[in-house]
């Protein structure tokens, strides 16, 4: 029999995978999902998107290889974006690498600066692409707590200098996925000093740029003297203007930096599906008459959520952004245990901290994408379920 390569033993579990088959099996015993899982809402992409999309379906040039170029009108929608939201001016050509999906991107990143042994630091809860991309690339993670007590920053002086020594990257994702941090401008500006002084890449996750609230607008590393030097920012259509499924991000940053992630690409992919390429520009073209309206949307499910948590027995903040509540949970109940029995018993799906990584147990993690009513209605499941486990304990 085949043997598979050893470097597959190291991915830890990836629990998303597993929910669609469960949930089918959930329906199938007739029960009533509530499905607050995935950060992937019910909500339609831009109608331009689409009209676009339907349109390039049908010109057939739009299906032939878009190879690392695609389309040039996507990377000038990029980086006409990047003009009007943070006044950055970047080079569509060669400083944008379009992706398919920016999940992409993250992980093949891994493989275009990691060597044997060197490290990667993974702040943990996290996106699973992080600590997968390393393993895939052989590095080595380095796992680092984000708590509440240190605002959910990685803080690198924390760091004990033979790792710092062997590190060559560092992720960083804010707003936050799972905990909905923020992180202050004079916190990325420390973090860009310290990766200058010690060469390591920042690969800055933006997947939520656009989702947030209450007035807070999340920057890009860029706005950051010296970033240019050292970071790569990802970015994402996949929640801004509900197009998950379509596969469209982009990564960019200095053309030296970026250049080796578009060399990997070339020998793994052949660019995504012009058509989308083209919808996403239409969609980046209507940011000022999508956008505002549908994080106004994701904002009334954060009240709704924020305040029905709260009057089932939680403790939460309100995030001031992405799609998030990350809900601290009693000592005696893990949150896989949790997690697990309001599946079972209530039909609700969260995800448990520690899904994200044993860093993130004590927690778990409530996505806002579905209507207040049926959020409402997980919350008072959910409070049932704490009530239960609760009593006796
Ligand atoms: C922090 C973070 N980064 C990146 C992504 C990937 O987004 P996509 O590959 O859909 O662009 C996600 C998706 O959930 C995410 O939460």
């Amino acid at each position: 029999m085949p043997r598979y390569a050893a470097r597959l033993l190291t991915l830890p579990d990836y629990p998303l995978g597993k929910f669609p088959e469960k949930k089918r099996q959930l329906v199938a015993r007739g029960m009533d999902i509530i499905d607050l899982g995935a950060g992937d809402a019910d909500l339609a992409p831009p109608p331009v998107a689409v009209e676009r999309l339907a349109a390039a379906a049908r010109t057939p040039s739009m299906s032939r290889y878009g190879f690392g170029l695609g389309l040039v009108e996507y990377r000038e929608a990029i980086t006409q974006f990047m003009k009007k939201r943070f006044d950055l001016e970047f080079d569509a050509f060669s400083e944008v690498v379009p992706l398919i999906g920016s999940k992409e991107g993250i992980s093949h990143v891994a493989l275009a600066y990691l060597e044997e042994g060197d490290v990667a630091i993974i702040p943990e809860p996290g996106y699973l692409a992080y600590v997968g991309g390393t393993h895939l690339a052989q590095g080595e993670p380095y796992r680092y707590a984000l708590r509440p007590e240190n605002g959910f920053l990685v803080d690198l002086d924390d760091i004990p200098e033979d790792i710092l020594a062997r590190t060559r990257l560092l992720y960083l994702n804010y707003p936050n996925n799972p905990t909905a941090a923020a992180a202050p401008l004079a916190y990325l500006q420390r973090v860009v000093k310290r990766c200058r002084e010690l060469d390591i890449l920042l690969v800055y996750d933006n997947a939520y740029s656009e989702m947030a609230y209450d007035g807070y607008r999340p920057p890009s590393i860029f706005e950051v003297d010296g970033a240019r030097d050292v970071a790569i920012e990802f970015h994402s259509m996949s929640k801004t203007y509900n197009m998950t499924g379509w596969r469209c991000g982009w990564a960019l940053g200095a053309k030296e930096l970026v250049a080796p992630l578009a060399r990997v690409k070339l020998f793994v992919d052949t660019g995504a599906f012009m058509a989308v390429q083209a919808a996403a520009a239409a969609a980046l073209d209507n940011w000022s008459e999508f956008v505002p309206a549908n994080i106004s949307v994701f904002q009334e499910r954060r009240d709704a959520a924020v305040a029905a948590f709260r009057e089932n027995g939680f403790e939460c903040d309100a995030p001031c952004g992405t799609m998030y509540l990350w809900i601290p949970l009693p000592e005696h109940i893990t949150s896989a245990e949790f997690a697990e029995f309001l599946m079972e018993e209530e039909g609700v799906i969260v995800l448990p901290g520690s899904s994200f990584g044993a860093g993130g147990e004590g927690f778990f993690r409530v996505s806002f994408v579905t209507s207040p009513e049926r959020i409402r209605e997980a919350a008072s499941r959910a409070g049932r379920v704490l009530t239960r486990l609760s009593v006796g304990a």
